[in-house]
């Protein structure tokens, strides 16, 4: 087993089937020292930690796992993940989800500051521009250290979709979602290409407004399946990405993801948070990419930031 080279602690907040995924996907990634998953459900974090415990002789990691009801744990925590919070049922929107996780993104938040106030923010409950938004005016903290994950998600069910009608491996397939994780997501096809050839010259219009549709459904396909809960493994690998990136990035070190983030400015677009570009570090966002968007892209994603920002004030007036 190599041990992690500096101390380094990752809190993950719920511990349902996202959380538990995620906590396993960065033990077994060994960067860090140790991992607290932390949920309210008496005994479930601590037998699911047990559980990732005995894995470790056989997964070969040493990342230690945590199980625990309460928030000491995660004391100087550089990176706090906010799972907690209910999915979709089948039918619902993600917004329908604005009140009842308002309220439980605001306490883990506060919760979460009283011990590790250094941490990054990393949100991912649902409405996640929003929720995140939440998260970071609850927190006080600078903007740069509160995010969201999505867009990191949203590009891999679009490479997934490009991949799937191309009948390439995703790996060939470059691509990019941007803007809010809803009914408003931007997929970019005029920046994607498939093993080296443009998109628009590797694939018909109509496959790739199907796959920018199929994207833009992609949790409630899944919701629609499951029947109960949403989608987990696709999106705690995002979710993953984002913490090894805070953990073990910066400037230099690593592309730009696209997550939510807070834009002042960027893309003509101020005072919201919406997905975008960026590379991200120990200081959270360190810098937001702009890209060549077409002019049809652009448009969709200042519409986005609109729709965002009409739900970022519903958020907060529900909860004054
Ligand atoms: C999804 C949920 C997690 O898109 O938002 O699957």
């Amino acid at each position: 087993m190599n041990t992690p080279p500096a101390p380094l602690k990752v809190t993950v907040v719920g511990a349902g089937f996202y959380g538990s995924t995620l906590a396993q996907r960065i033990a077994e990634g060994n960067y860090a020292t140790e991992v607290v998953l932390t949920d309210v459900i008496e005994g479930k974090p601590q037998g699911l930690a047990l559980d990732l415990m005995q894995s470790r002789p056989v997964a070969g990691f040493s990342t230690r796992v945590t199980g625990t009801n309460g928030y000491a744990e995660a004391a100087g925590s550089a990176v706090a993940v906010i799972t907690a919070g209910l999915p979709r049922k089948p039918g619902m929107s993600r917004m329908d989800l604005l009140e009842v996780n308002a309220r439980i993104v605001r306490e883990v938040t506060r919760q979460l500051l009283d011990v590790a106030p250094d941490a990054v923010l990393i949100v991912v409950t649902n409405p996640l521009d929003e929720m995140t938004a939440l998260a970071a005016e609850v927190s006080g903290l600078p903007r740069n250290r509160v995010m969201g994950q999505a867009g990191i998600l949203d590009t891999a069910r679009f490479r997934h979709f490009l991949a799937e009608a191309a009948g390439v491996d995703p790996s060939q397939v470059k691509a990019i979602t941007l803007g809010s994780h809803g009914d408003t997501m931007v997929p970019v096809p005029s920046l994607a290409w498939v093993g080296g050839v443009r998109l628009a010259d590797a694939l018909s219009a109509e496959e790739i407004a199907a796959a920018v549709t199929r994207t833009r459904d992609g949790g409630a396909e899944i919701v629609g399946l499951l029947k109960t809960g949403s989608a987990y493994f696709a999106p705690a690998a995002a979710a993953e990405a984002m913490v090894r990136a805070v953990a073990t990035g910066g400037r230099g070190a690593g592309e730009p993801l696209p997550v939510s983030a807070w834009l002042d400015g960027q893309y003509g677009i101020s005072g919201v948070y919406l997905g975008v570009p960026a590379q991200l570090g120990p200081g959270g966002v360190e810098e937001i990419v702009e890209l060549p968007l077409a002019d049809d892209e652009l448009t969709a994603l200042r519409a986005a930031a609109e729709a965002v920002r009409t739900k970022q004030a519903e958020a907060r007036a529900l909860l004054s």
